[in-house]
């Protein structure tokens, strides 16, 4: 595992984008795996505005996101389909129809989890994988638990994501109780992984996750274990190693 220090976010952002951009260079019909969340909306930012100087093309760039609301269109503003739409498709010349999200409006969960592993399949696995970090540890919406789940499957999300996800919403009924989210396996066999990280908040789990033992209660830790994992992460969530 690779540790790359960064003074702050941007210049984390910056980094984790120049990571991504080699990838699409480096392979222009790679397979790109994405992640929703505050910590990589700068990345996208800068990958949008190299795209706009010309020095980047997604055409023939795949992409596969790490999860989505169960029950949530396409069109409301807090699916993750929408938050792709707005922080990078929309920017960039990524053909819509090689980008993909678990189909949230899929009530069937055993269909919607395996019809992304097909789709996950179907696209060859994927080249790059980038994540956000989450206070508990958590990569995707893999939480904490006693073992790792493998492959995409349905989250129950806790009382604690809900209740904090309620100020995006007009009432806690609105609030998804379930997601529908890319499992630890699928996340592994990516061939790079890519995690970004800022603020003071998550020093604590950056020691926990990257220093310490490798276990499913802290999901991120068996990123230790990846062959080609990068941590790109500024000073203040490295302030505690
Ligand atoms: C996003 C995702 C989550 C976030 C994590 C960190 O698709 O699956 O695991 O990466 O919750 O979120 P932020 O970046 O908002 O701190």
């Amino acid at each position: 595992m690779k540790i790359i220090k960064a003074k702050d976010y941007k210049d984390m952002s910056r980094k984790a984008a120049n990571i991504i951009s080699a990838q699409v260079i480096m392979k222009p019909n790679c397979v790109l795996g994405l992640a929703t969340g505050s910590t990589p909306i700068g990345t996208y930012q800068q990958l949008v505005e190299w795209y706009n100087k010309g020095d980047l093309d997604f055409s023939e760039v795949t992409s596969v996101n790490l999860d989505e609301y169960k029950g949530l269109t396409r069109d409301n503003d807090q699916s993750y389909y929408y938050f792709m739409n707005e922080n990078l498709f929309k920017h960039v010349n990524i053909n819509k129809e090689r980008t993909h999200l678990p189909d949230g409006t899929q009530p069937d969960a055993a269909k919607a989890c395996a019809d992304y592993n097909n789709v996950i399949a179907s696209v060859g696995g994927i080249d790059l994988q980038l994540l956000g970090l989450g206070h508990n540890g958590h990569i995707g919406f893999n939480e904490p638990s006693d073992s790792f789940e493998l492959e995409t499957h349905c989250v129950d999300l806790t009382e604690s994501t809900i209740k904090a996800n309620q100020r995006f919403f007009a009432s806690y009924d609105d609030v998804p109780k379930q997601a529908y989210t890319m499992g630890i396996k699928t996340i592994m066999l990516a061939k790079k992984v890519l995690v970004v990280v800022s603020g003071e908040d998550k020093a604590d789990i950056v020691k926990k996750a990257f220093f310490g033992p490798v276990t499913p209660q802290v999901p991120a830790s068996i990123l230790q274990l990846h062959s080609d994992a990068i941590v790109v992460a500024d000073e203040a969530a490295l302030s505690k190693i």
